[in-house]
C-alpha cells in the first residue's frame, strides 16, 4: 500500500485577527522538527493568507485557505476569490465543500465538485469535506449519505486530493464517534475511492474531523485508515494545535 502522510489541518473558519498570525510561528516552536513526519497546515480567512504565508516563511507549518470560487478565468465575480489568486497569495491547499459551506451557503456537491477542479488546475491540494448529519445517522443512512457525497465531490482523476470526514454532528460540540464508527465511514470512503480509481484509492489521505482536541486527538490518529485530522476550535491556539500535532506517532 502507498504510504500517506499524515495531515494536521487547522480550519480557523472566521475566527481570528491579524494578531492571531503569532500562532503560526508559536506552533512551529512548540512542534519544530518533529512535525517533519506529517504535514502542518494552517487555513486562516482569506483576507489573511498573504500575511500568514509570509509569517511561515522559515517554517514547515503549510498555509491553505478555507473555500474558493469554481470558476478559473479571471472575470467579473465581485466578491470572489479564485483558486489562482489564492495559489498566488500563498496557499498550497484549499477546504472545499465543508458542512458549513454545504448548509450555511447552499453548496451542492456539484458545485464542491467544480471549486475541487479549480483547486487542482491552480495546482492547489483540494481538501474535499463530506459527512452526515445527526438525523441521517440516526435513519441508518451514513454510507449511503457519505458515500454519494464522496462519489458527487470528487472530481475525475482524483490527482492529490484530500478527504476530510467531518460528521456534522461532531463538529462544534463535544461528542466525537467511537473509534470504530470513524474506522467503519473511513472505510466507505476509501470503499467509495477505489469503485472510481481503483489502486490509486490508496494513495488518497482521510482525515477525521468534528470536536478534535488534545485529549482525543491520540486515539483518533490511531483509528484503522485515519491519515490524519482537520481541527477547528482546538487550532487557533498553538498550544492546543501543538499538542494535537504532537500527539500523532508520526511526529515523535
Ligand atoms: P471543531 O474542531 O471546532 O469541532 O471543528 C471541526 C471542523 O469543522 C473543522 O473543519
Amino acid at each position: 500500500m502507498a504510504a500517506r502522510k499524515p495531515l494536521i489541518a487547522g480550519n480557523w473558519k472566521m475566527f481570528g485577527r491579524q494578531a492571531s498570525l503569532s500562532e503560526i510561528k508559536a506552533l512551529w516552536e512548540s512542534v519544530g522538527r518533529a512535525a517533519g513526519g506529517v504535514d502542518a497546515l494552517i487555513c486562516p480567512p482569506a483576507c489573511y493568507i498573504g500575511q500568514a504565508a509570509w509569517a511561515a516563511k522559515g517554517t514547515g507549518v503549510l498555509i491553505g485557505a478555507q473555500d474558493c470560487s469554481a470558476v478559473q478565468d479571471d472575470s467579473a465575480r465581485t466578491g470572489e476569490i479564485s483558486a489562482a489568486m489564492l495559489a498566488d497569495a500563498g496557499a498550497r491547499y484549499v477546504i472545499v465543500g465543508h458542512s458549513e459551506r454545504r448548509s450555511l451557503h447552499g453548496e451542492s456537491s456539484e458545485l464542491v465538485r467544480r471549486k475541487a477542479e479549480a483547486a487542482l488546475a491552480a495546482g492547489l491540494t483540494p481538501i474535499v469535506c463530506v459527512g452526515e448529519t445527526e438525523a441521517e445517522r440516526t435513519a441508518g443512512r451514513v454510507a449511503e449519505v457519505v458515500g454519494g457525497q464522496v462519489r458527487d465531490s470528487v472530481p475525475d482523476g482524483n490527482a492529490g486530493v484530500v478527504v476530510a470526514y467531518e460528521p456534522v454532528w461532531a463538529i462544534g460540540g463535544s461528542s466525537t464517534p467511537t473509534v470504530a464508527e470513524i474506522a467503519e465511514v473511513h472505510a466507505v470512503v476509501r470503499g467509495t475511492l477505489a469503485e472510481r480509481f481503483g489502486d490509486r484509492a490508496n494513495a488518497t489521505r482521510i482525515l477525521y474531523g468534528g470536536s478534535v482536541g488534545p485529549k482525543n486527538a491520540a486515539e483518533i490518529f490511531a483509528a484503522e485508515g485515519v491519515d490524519g485530522a482537520l481541527v477547528g476550535r482546538a487550532s487557533l491556539k498553538a498550544a492546543d494545535f501543538a499538542a494535537i500535532i504532537l500527539g500523532h506517532p508520526a511526529a515523535k
